[in-house]
Parts: structure tokens; sequence; C-alpha cells
């Protein structure tokens, strides 16, 4: 089995992070999400990985990933000229699938668990595809499934306005060759794109075999900011306690993690919390739920529930909720409360 992670996008939902970075690359816990579907797939045994990329961003998605080697995988890439859809990016893909199983895996989502479950169980049944479904309050907001009574699906419905099952589609997906078959019969959406849903349809109506089963642990996609910071505390609940820069004064409790070369000056921390390599942090309040990225720079600042990309600098402001992307800097004289924000690159904010 081979695998695709979907890395293209234009990532619309997350501006303006997304206007100079992919969005697969936004740090949850100080580490690329994309990082971690990768991961999956090496655990669960599949080493040849396509990712998809865009024209805009996909350089830095190879610099990020590079050979794969470092996650244990052999990684080529595809570039889609435009995002006209999931299905569309997969087909991408194919002639470097050159008809062997495949496994689908949007490089914005996490999977608790990862994937290896699944593909041991799609390895053992062998149905033409598999998908992976979660339990949500909200269906209207996903696409959904309707099983019938052994399981198989019957039904996929995008966004349903009333839905008759609860059970939403994860982003991983497992594929035999009929996938390629379906993708070419399918057209264009309203919204203009290649659904993967569509296809997937094609193959049930086609008596193809479609299995599902439920993940188990949580499933996010990180497609904006308010689920990117819900992943960041999903994911810091396991956090190891691991202090290994410097801290001199103030007081650290909880799970928290002070990389290497990182340096807290009477600094107020609680975690769940991870500071980056280099960061230099003084009289600063931290957490919990907090990612502070690599060379971060923080005096008389407090940050909570937020994620600070790398080589961020905060002086005197107060952030809650917040999500600020690389190089950003905020200063001067602040607000009193807190403020919640969302930033790209290299912005400058100013009190008066
Ligand atoms: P989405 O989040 O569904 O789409 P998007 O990236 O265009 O985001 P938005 O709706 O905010 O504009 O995409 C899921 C994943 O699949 C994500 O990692 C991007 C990727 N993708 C592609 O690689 N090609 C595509 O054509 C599309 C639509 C998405």
């Amino acid at each position: 089995m081979k695998g695709v992670v979907l890395s293209g996008g234009s990532g619309t939902r997350l501006r303006p992070i997304t206007h100079s970075m992919a969005k697969q690359l936004v740090p949850v816990a100080n580490r690329p999400i994309l990082h971690y579907g990768l991961s999956d797939m090496a655990a669960a045994g599949i080493t040849e990985v396509c990712i998809i990329i865009s024209p805009q961003t996909g350089d830095d998605i190879r610099r990020s990933v590079g050979t794969g080697a470092d996650l244990g995988l052999d990684v080529s890439y595809v570039v889609q000229d435009e995002p006209a859809g999931l299905a569309h990016a997969l087909g991408c893909a194919l002639p470097w699938v050159d008809g062997d199983d495949v496994l689908m895996y949007l490089g914005d989502n996490m999977v608790k668990r990862g994937v290896a479950d699944v593909v041991d169980d799609y390895r053992d049944k062998d149905p033409n595809c598999q998908i992976l479904l979660t339990r949500v309050d909200n269906p209207s907001a996903f696409g959904v499934a309707e099983l019938d009574d052994r399981g198989q699906v019957m039904r996929l419905v995008e966004k349903p306005s009333v839905p008759k099952s609860d059970l939403a589609l994860v982003g991983v997906y497992l594929f035999d060759d009929s996938i390629s078959e379906a993708i070419d019969s399918i057209q264009p959406s309203a919204r203009g794109e290649l659904e993967i849903t569509d296809a997937i349809q094609w193959l049930i109506d086609h008596d193809r075999t479609v299995n599902s089963s439920v993940v188990r642990g949580w499933w996010k996609d990180t497609g904006r900011k308010e689920d990117l910071l819900h992943a960041n505390q999903l994911v810091m609940r396991d956090l190891e306690p691991d202090v290994q820069g410097e801290v001199i004064g103030g007081q650290v409790r909880g799970p928290v993690q002070v990389a290497a070369g990182a340096r807290l000056i009477d600094c107020d921390v609680t975690g769940p919390a991870i500071i980056g390599p280099r960061a230099d942090l003084r009289r600063t309040t931290i957490g919990p739920n907090t990612a502070i990225g690599a060379r971060c720079e923080l005096l008389d600042a407090s940050v909570e529930e937020s994620i600070l990309m790398e080589d961020v600098t905060v002086h005197g402001w107060r952030l809650r909720s917040s999500l600020v992307g690389r190089s950003t800097r905020l200063r001067g004289a602040a607000p009193s409360q807190f403020v919640e924000l969302t930033l790209g690159e290299q912005c400058e904010v100013i009190g008066e």
C-alpha cells in the first residue's frame, strides 16, 4: 500500500496565516500538522508516500519534509496546478500510485490514534474502499455517511440540512484501483470541485464494497483557527514534562516542556505548555494550552490558550486564544486586558 497526503488547497478559512504559509505547516505543539499524519503513515508500515502540493506553498512543504528519511519515509511530490478538489488531487497522484492500494490522508487532519488499525482492517477485509467516521454533535457541518445494519456505507451526503446520521467523514480514506474509474466518471460539484464524496458515492452506486470504521480517540480537521487551538490543546493533554532549557526564578507547574537553549527568567508557566528552542522569556506568564515557537522573545507578557510561531516578539501584551504568525512583533503600550488575535507572518502591532 502507498500513501497520498493532500497538502495543496487554498486555506481560505485560515487567512491571514495562509497568505504567506501552507496551513499544513502551522505548528501544533511546536510540530507542523503535516508531520503528524506522515508519522501515522510510517507507524502503519506505509513507507512510500506522495505529497500533493500547490504551486504557491509547495516549496515550503518540500523544505519541511525533504526526502522523508527523518520520518522513515520515501517521499515524492506531485504539483496540483489548482485546488480543483480532493478527488482531483488524488487523481493527480494516481499515475504515481500505479494501481497499488492507497491510503489518502488530508494533510491538515490529525487522528489521535493513528491509522495502523484501519490499515490492518482494510488488508484483512479487502474492500474496494474504506472510510473513517467519527460521531459529531453537528453533522450538518460535515460530510455524513448513512450505513446499513451491517455497517456498509449506503450514502454520503455533504453538509446535510436534515442529517440522517451523526457519523462524519474523517479525512482518511483507503482505496483500491477502482477509485481511478470513479474519479474519471464524476463531474465537478456546484462549487466547481471534483469531490471525493462523489467518487465514493460512484463506487457505492456501482456495487463496489465501501466499508467504514469509526475512529477511536479524537480526530481534528484543523482548517479553522478554533480547531487549530483545540488540536493544540488535545495534543498537549499527553505532554510529558521535560525542562531542558534554563529556568531562573519564577514557577513552572504541570506538564511543561522547555527546549534546550530556551531561557525563562522570573516567569510563571502553567502546563500544558511547550516552549521552543532559544526562546527568551522574561517576567512573562504562560499557559495553559500554549505553544511558544523557537526564538520567540517575550517580555512582561501573558499568553494563554495560544500558538505563537517562530521568532515572534511580544512586549507587554496579554494574548488569549490567539494564533500569531512567524516573525510578528507586538510592542508599545499594550491594552490592559487580554486580547484575542489572529496575525499572519511579519506583522507589526504597536500600542499607543
Ligand atoms: P480543505 O480544507 O477541504 O480545502 P482548502 O485547503 O482549500 O481550505 P479552505 O476550505 O479553508 O479554503 O482541504 C483539505 C486538505 O486537502 C488540505 O490539506 C488541503 C488539501 N487539498 C488539496 O491538496 N487539493 C485540493 O484541491 C483541495 C480542495 C484540498
